[in-house]
């Protein structure tokens, strides 16, 4: 195929050209180390942010986010068109230019990108929005969210009709039901007897855009009061939800001015806090915050703020990043958390308390560390000396998974003292540090006495409460469905994520474990989506832990349809399985659903190439690429 030529020969000129060369060429560079530096041609700056890497052919601005290689910077810098930028790159390497792949690249250029078609599709729903139709969503943002109309045309907030108008319109300007399927606009029902319809219908719209403010997907909200709020876009060929930030684009100018980033839990939070002066808020888009969105907070600073509700969930979604953060911790890179006062997101603070009130919150951060000492010491009894070492392990055991060396040095003398400080023999309570919310509410203290009533659910030694009696060892997930039940299987993916599921009725503590792991839109199968959704609100709402059983029939009771062929659980029940087995298990599976995701990716990605070569979706596919082998090499390297 012309357009694998045309991919060769740009990989050939990366090897022949060097990015210092190209960008010497404009910028004024100095060897730092390994890398060189100088001012941004980017944006205005007056010391260096930008950076080029010779060994991996990239330019990065810690500014502005700017970001590419050779063929990047001869069009964004030189101003060159694509087909002008290879030219001159060619000559540079004493190559010249095969014909084919000329003529095919023109072709691509003419095509409407599917930036083009995303930014067709908000302009549609921002127009919507102001139309008899859009009524009572204008009025929603208006007057139930408090929203001005400069604030809406900001960020661009919008109207999708119930009347698959979306879908008429695109296809007016030419574009394609294959694209429209691609970027997760439009529905084609598996049911052939179906039509096709608009993906989001009678929902208020939020655009979602990348770095460069490109329009790559929508967050849909319902207007009544249903679950679930929200319908995001499904991952495309160029939306990734783990690796983009929602309003980054905005945020990051202000944010690394202001050396200040925070991240909020919604859309709504981030759209009040702007609204409220703080101009440097993003999300993550639906899950909970990455590895790889906190490697994008940092560029913005180094101590981003991790804004959270002040309740159960709140402080779970606190524990999970510090899971998240503590491996790629690195010297003056951390972040800093802020809980809210209970049941209140910055939206609804703002609104109760006003700006004054929220910017000193802002003072009242806690640094990681606390959260960590939190996370395992937080009503857990160590009355003995036993539990006390147990303790004692279990924090190192984490603290041995930061990489940084002495970063895990300050760690482990900071925590040595504070194991000192409070497990000290005869220590008066009122020595013991005690973490504190921004409410200055004591939130966590060591424990020498148990606690009373039942066990914590967040208390990790309790983890194995329901496996005392189980004797049956470890088992595999290579069953096989009966067979008037295997139509309901789409995908390998679902089959795993139904053993997830069934797993989490024996177990209900693996909820906490895995929920996050699972992306609850990556679940085809509608059935297993909700059941998912539902156990783990049954399970998280429940004012006790349930046990398996007791989830079981809560879930029984509020949607027996959903229980209907699942035979899994059933099958799991008799194994007796011990959670430590159903881990791995799980573990496993999740790793190779990850792995078919990211293929299933590259093969989209690679089909979009082939019939519209971009430079942007080239580096992604890298990028991909990247991800995908090293997750494998992982694997391979550590089999456990
Ligand atoms: P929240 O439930 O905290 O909602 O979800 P919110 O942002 O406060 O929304 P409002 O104020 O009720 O409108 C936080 C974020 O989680 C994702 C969205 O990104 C949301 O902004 N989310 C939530 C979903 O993707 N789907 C949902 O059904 C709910
Ligand atoms: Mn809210």
């Amino acid at each position: 195929m012309a357009n694998d030529d045309l991919q060769r020969f740009i990989d050939e000129l990366r090897t022949r050209v060097s990015i210092v060369d190209v960008v010497g060429a404009k910028v004024k560079l100095v060897k730092k180390g390994r890398e060189y530096q100088g001012l941004c041609p980017f944006h205005n700056e007056k010391t260096p942010s930008f950076t080029v890497n010779e060994a991996k052919g990239f330019y990065h601005c810690f500014g502005c986010g700017a970001h590419g290689d050779i063929l990047k910077f001869e069009m964004d810098a030189n101003g060159l068109p694509f087909m002008d930028a290879i030219e001159k790159l060619a000559h540079q390497a004493g190559l010249s230019v095969p014909k084919f792949s000329k003529a095919n690249a023109e072709h691509a250029e003419e095509k409407k990108s599917l930036y083009d078609i995303m930014e067709q599709a908000c302009l549609f729903f921002e127009k919507n929005l102001y139309m008899p139709v859009g009524a009572e969503g204008l009025k929603y943002f208006r007057e139930k969210r408090g929203l001005s109309d400069e604030v809406i045309k900001k960020f661009r907030l919008g109207y999708a009709p119930n009347n698959n108008g979306l879908m008429a319109h695109l296809k007016s300007l030419g574009i394609d039901d294959k694209d429209l399927n691609d970027l997760g606009l439009m529905t084609i029902p598996e049911d052939k007897t179906r039509k096709n319809h608009d993906f989001f219908r009678n929902r208020v719209m939020i655009p979602i855009t990348n770095k460069q403010g490109k329009i790559i997907a929508f967050g849909g909200r319902v207007m009544e009061k249903i679950e679930p709020k929200y319908l995001n876009s499904p991952e495309t060929p160029i939306f990734n939800k783990r690796r983009n930030l929602y309003n980054l684009d905005k945020a990051r100018e202000s944010g690394y001015k202001e050396k200040k980033l925070i991240i909020s839990e919604g859309y709504m939070d981030v759209i009040a806090l702007d609204r409220y002066g703080f101009n440097y808020a993003v999300a993550p888009l639906g899950t909970a915050l990455t590895e790889e969105q906190i490697l994008e907070a940092w560029k913005v600073t180094n101590e981003p703020i991790l804004c959270l509700d002040g309740d159960a969930p709140g402080t779970k979604a606190a524990m999970r990043s510090v899971d998240r953060v503590l491996p790629i911790l690195k010297a003056g890179y951390s972040i800093k958390f802020l809980f809210l006062p209970e049941n209140m997101d910055p939206d609804e603070y703002l609104q109760a308390y006003g700006k004054e009130s929220f910017a000193n919150l802002l003072t009242k951060t806690k640094p990681l560390i606390d959260i960590l000492w939190q996370k395992y010491t937080d009503g857990v009894d160590a009355s003995t000396p036993e539990r006390k070492a147990m303790v004692e392990k279990t924090l190192i055991a984490e603290i041995n998974k930061i990489g940084d060396l002495t970063v895990r040095n300050y760690y482990m003398q900071e925590i040595k003292s504070r194991i000192y400080n409070a497990f000290r023999p005869k220590v008066a309570k009122s020595e013991v540090k005690p973490v504190q919310n921004a409410e200055n509410k004591v939130v966590s203290k060591i424990g020498f006495e148990p606690r009373s009533g039942a066990g914590d659910k967040y208390n990790r030694f309790d983890k194995n409460r329901y496996n005392k009696n189980n004797q049956r060892p470890a088992i595999g997930h290579s069953f096989s469905s009966p067979e008037e039940l295997k139509k309901n299987v789409n995908s390998e993916t679902d089959k795993s994520l139904r053993f997830i599921v069934a797993a989490e009725f024996i177990y209900p503590e693996l909820i906490d474990d895995y929920e996050e792991e699972i992306f609850i839109d990556d679940i085809k199968d509608e059935n297993v989506r909700n059941l998912q959704i539902t156990l783990a609100d049954t399970y998280h709402e429940a004012e006790t832990p349930l046990n398996g059983d007791e989830l079981y029939s809560a879930v029984m009771d509020k949607t027996p349809h959903l229980l209907k062929g699942f035979w899994e659980i059933g099958m799991l029940k008799e194994r007796k399985p011990f959670i430590n087995d159903l881990r791995k298990n799980i573990e496993k599976l999740l790793l190779e659903n990850k792995i078919r995701a990211l293929e299933a990716e590259l093969k989209e990605i690679n089909e979009l190439l082939m019939k519209d070569f971009s430079e942007e979706a080239y580096i992604r596919k890298q990028t991909i690429q990247k991800e995908r082998d090293e997750i494998i090499k992982n694997a391979t390297d550590n089999p456990d």
